[in-house]
C-alpha cells in the first residue's frame, strides 16, 4: 500500500485545531461565539471537546445536560467545523466517587486517594467499568450521527496503576492465567528462593510496594505487565460501548508514551494513534536534540499502526508546563509541528484553544490568552500556521514506509530499568536508544520505532540497542531476519535476561550469542571522568578511521567468528574488540561493545545504512541543523526541509526540480532556507 485514505472522508485535510472547553464558558455566550470567529481566523477545522467534561454533562446522577454540546455541534456545523468527540473517562464527577467509593484509586502505599477528578480511578472496578459504558454508550447514540462527528478521543493520556483490593485480586488472577494454576511456576519464574520469599498461597502475591515488597523483579515486572493488560481491558469496555452505537466513526486515544503503561498494546486498539508532543526547544540541549525526541516518539506512534498516518493530538503553540516556560521563537511553532506532519501525522493539534480563568492550566499556552485578542504573536502564527497547512492536502494520507527500524521495547525498558545494574541512574531511552535513532534523525533516514514483538520483515536494517531482556521466539526472528539478509546492529549488555526477568546462564548475550558471533566476559562501568576509545582496525570493511572516545560502559568481549572492526584503546583490555560484524546467512550482525558517542554513531551508521542500501531523504551530507524527510503517496514524493536553528540554511537541490506546496514555486538548484523556516515540497516528475 502507498497512500491510506483519509482519518475521516468527511475531512480530507490535514486536521488543525486544539483542545476546546466551552464548559468552562457556559455563561459567556459572547466568548463561545467569539471563539467559533477566531477558530476560522485562525483556520482551525477540528477540536476536540468534552475531555474533562462528565460532571457538566451529567451533574448529578441520571440528569444528563447534553443541550450545551448540542449547541456546540449545531454552532460548529453551521460554521463547518468538526468535532473530535472525547469520552469523559478520565475524570469522574465527585457523586461518582461519593456513590463508589471503590472507584478511587489507591496508591502503592496502599492510600485511597481523595475524590480528586483526575487520571484518579481504579482500572478493575466493576461500578467504574459499568458507569463510564453508560455514559460513553449515552454519548454515541446521541452524536454518532452528527454530521461533524470525525472521531473518537477515548479517555485522555490513559496511565497510572491502583493497588486497591480488587485489582490485587485481579493481578492474582491474571498471575494465574499466565502460569497456568501453578504457583510452584511463579515461584520459579520470580526466583523466591532469594530472601525467603517462596510463595505458599496465592493470596500472599501483593502489587510491588515502597512500604512491602519491591526486590523480586519477576513480579515487579509482571505487575507492570499486568497493569497495562488491565487498562486494555478497561479501554475496550470504552470502545465496545461507543460501538454499541458508533460502529462507523474512528476511535483513538491520545497516547502519553510514558513507563508506566506499554503503547504499543495500548496504541494498537484504536483504529488510529495518537500522542501529546511537549518539547521545550530553545533549551540548553539544543533544538535538534529536543526535535529528535519527538520524531522518536512519532515514529514510534505512527509503527503501531503501520502504513496509516498518526495524529498529533496535543502540542503548545507557546509554552508548556514544564520548568522552564521559555516563549517558542518566533517560527519555531511552524517548524516544530511540520515535522510531526513530516514524520506521518495528518493533523496538528494543540493544547488548549483558549486559557482557563482558573485552575491548574490556567497559565498553560494557549491559542488565545486572557486578553481574548487575536493580535498576540501566538495567534499570528497559528494562523499562518493554519494556512501552511491548507496548502498541504496533498500529503494526506501519504505514508513515511521506512526500510530501518529502531527496538525501544516497553518490556525491556521495565526490565532494564529496574535492575541494579550498569550505573545508578541511567534511562533506556534517554541514554540507550534515543543516541541511536538521533544519528539516523541527522542523517535523513526514515525509521520506525518498535517493540520486539513487532513483526520485522519489512525492514532492511534494525537497530536494537540494549536488548536487555530477550523473550521467546526474537533470537529465532532476529535469526531469521538476519538470515535472509537484514543487517541487525547489537549492542553491549544485551540477551542478559529472558521474558520472567532470570538471567540466561551459558554466557553472554544468551540467545544472541550465535547471532553475534561473539562471547561477553564482563561489562566495566566507567566513571564519568573516565574515558576509554575504539580504534578501527585499519582497511576494516566500514572505512572507519581516526579513533572515537567510548564513555561508562565497556564489555570485554571475544570473538567468536564475527570480524573484529575495532579495539580498545587503552586499560588494561586494550587490542580486545570494541566492534565486530557477523556474517549470517546472506545478512550481517554488527555488535558495539562500549558506549560510543555521535562522532562514531553517525559515520557509522551513514556507512551501514549505505551498505544495506536503505535510502535517505537527500542525497549528500545535510548541514548541521536541517532536517530532511519525505512521505510517499502512489508514485509522489514530498520533501520537507526544516531548520531547527536560528541561522539561514542552504540546500541544494541540483538537477531535481521540486515544486514548493505552498506557493506553487518551481525550485532547483541552490537555496536558502531561513531561519526557523520549512519547505514542503512535491517532486516534479521528469
Ligand atoms: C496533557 C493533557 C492535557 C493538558 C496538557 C497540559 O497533555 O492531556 O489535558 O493537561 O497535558 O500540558
Ligand atoms: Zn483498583
Amino acid at each position: 500500500m502507498s497512500e491510506f485514505p483519509p482519518i475521516n472522508a468527511k475531512l480530507p485535510v490535514i486536521w488543525y485545531g486544539a483542545d476546546y472547553n466551552p464548559d468552562q464558558w457556559l455563561d459567556r455566550p459572547d466568548i463561545l461565539a467569539e471563539d467559533i470567529r477566531l477558530m476560522k481566523e485562525a483556520g482551525c477545522n477540528v477540536l476536540s471537546v468534552g475531555i474533562f467534561a462528565w460532571s457538566r454533562l451529567e451533574p448529578k446522577e441520571g440528569v444528563y445536560c447534553f443541550d450545551w454540546l448540542d449547541r456546540i455541534f449545531d454552532s460548529f456545523e453551521a460554521n463547518g467545523l468538526y468535532i473530535n468527540l472525547a469520552t469523559p473517562s478520565a475524570a469522574y464527577p465527585l457523586w461518582l466517587a461519593e456513590k463508589h467509593p471503590e472507584i478511587v484509586r489507591v496508591d502503592a502505599h496502599r492510600r485511597r486517594l481523595r475524590g480528586r477528578t483526575r487520571d484518579n480511578y481504579c482500572w478493575t472496578s466493576p461500578a467504574y467499568r459499568k458507569e463510564v459504558g453508560r455514559m460513553d454508550a449515552e454519548l454515541a447514540r446521541r452524536y454518532a450521527h452528527r454530521q461533524n462527528l470525525v472521531l473518537w478521543h477515548v479517555g485522555n493520556e490513559y496511565g497510572g496503576e491502583c493497588h486497591c483490593e480488587l485489582c490485587q485480586n485481579a493481578f492474582r488472577n491474571y498471575l494465574k492465567n499466565r502460569y497456568n494454576d501453578s504457583l510452584d511456576a511463579v515461584n520459579k519464574a520470580w526466583w523466591t528462593s532469594f530472601s525467603s520469599h517462596l510463595f505458599t498461597d496465592w493470596s500472599q502475591i501483593e502489587s510491588p510496594s515502597p512500604v512491602g515488597e519491591s526486590s523480586i523483579h519477576g513480579l515487579n515486572l509482571d505487575w507492570r505487565r499486568f497493569v497495562t493488560w488491565q487498562a486494555c481491558q478497561f479501554i475496550e469496555n470504552e470502545l465496545n460501548s461507543i460501538r454499541l452505537f458508533s460502529a462507523n466513526v474512528p476511535t483513538t486515544t491520545n497516547l502519553t508514551l510514558g513507563p508506566d503503561l506499554d503503547p504499543y498494546k495500548i496504541g494498537s486498539l484504536f483504529d488510529v494513534t495518537s500522542w501529546d508532543s511537549y518539547p521545550t526547544y530553545h533549551s540548553p540541549v539544543g533544538n535538534i536534540e529536543v526535535a529528535e525526541h519527538q520524531a522518536l516518539l512519532s515514529d514510534l506512534t505512527r509503527a503501531i499502526k503501520p502504513n496509516r498516518p498518526f495524529l498529533l493530538m496535543e502540542s503548545t503553540p507557546s509554552i508548556t508546563h514544564s520548568q522552564w516556560a521559555k516563549l517558542k521563537r518566533p517560527g519555531m511553532h511552524q517548524v516544530a509541528s511540520l515535522l510531526m506532519t513530516a514524520l506521518g501525522s495528518d493533523s496538528v493539534m494543540h493544547f488548549q484553544w483558549r486559557k482557563g480563568r482558573g485552575g491548574l492550566e490556567k497559565f498553560h499556552g494557549a491559542i488565545i490568552g486572557h486578553d481574548g485578542d487575536s493580535r498576540p504573536r501566538t495567534f499570528q502564527e497559528v494562523k499562518a500556521l493554519g494556512k501552511t497547512l491548507q496548502g498541504l492536502s496533498d500529503v494526506v494520507g501519504s505514508l513515511v514506509q521506512p526500510q530501518a527500524a529502531v527496538v525501544f521495547d516497553w518490556e525491556n525498558r521495565w526490565a532494564l530499568e529496574d535492575a541494579r545494574c550498569l550505573t545508578g541512574s541511567r534511562s533506556y531511552w534517554f541514554d540507550f536508544v534515543h543516541p541511536h535513532h538521533k544519528a539516523f534523525f541527522e542523517l535523513g533516514v526514515a525509521t520506525d520505532v518498535i517493540s520486539q514483538d513487532m513483526p520485522v520483515d519489512s525492514y532492511k536494517l534494525i537497530s536494537a540497542p540494549v536488548l536487555y531482556l530477550v523473550k521467546p521466539g526474537v533470537a529465532e526472528k532476529l535469526k531469521k531476519f538476519v538470515r535472509n539478509g537484514g543487517t541487525l546492529i547489537l549492542t553491549f549488555w544485551s540477551g542478559i535476561v529472558d521474558d520472567s526477568d532470570l538471567c540466561y546462564l551459558g554466557g553472554a548475550p544468551g540467545p544472541l550469542r550465535e547471532l553475534a558471533g561473539i562471547w561477553v566476559e564482563e561489562i566495566d562501568t566507567l566513571y564519568r571522568e573516565d574515558t576509554n576509545a575504539l580504534r578501527p582496525c585499519s582497511g576494516n570493511a566500514l572505512h572507519l578511521v581516526g579513533s572515537f572516545p567510548v564513555k561508562t560502559y565497556c564489555e570485554v568481549i571475544h570473538a567468536e567468528g564475527a570480524e573484529v572492526l575495532a579495539a580498545y584503546e587503552s586499560d588494561y583490555y586494550a587490542g580486545l574488540p570494541a566492534l565486530t560484524v557477523n556474517k549470517y546467512g546472506k545478512g550481517k550482525v554488527y555488535y558495539l561493545a562500549a558506549n560510543a558517542d555521535a562522532a562514531f554513531l553517525n559515520p557509522f551508521y551513514a556507512r551501514i545504512a549505505l551498505e544495506a542500501q536503505i535510502p535517505f531523504a537527500v542525497d549528500g551530507i545535510l548541514p548541521p541543523g536541517l532536517i530532511a524527510k519525505r512521505r510517499h503517496a502512489n508514485g509522489t514524493d514530498f520533501l520537507f526541509l526544516l531548520n531547527f536553528e536560528h541561522e539561514p540554511k542552504s540546500f541544494d537541490f541540483g538537477s531535481e526540480r521540486w515544486i514548493k506546496l505552498e506557493s506553487h514555486e518551481v525550485l532547483s538548484g541552490t537555496h536558502s532556507i531561513p531561519p526557523y523556516g520549512a519547505f514542503v515540497l512535491k517532486k516534479v516528475s521528469s
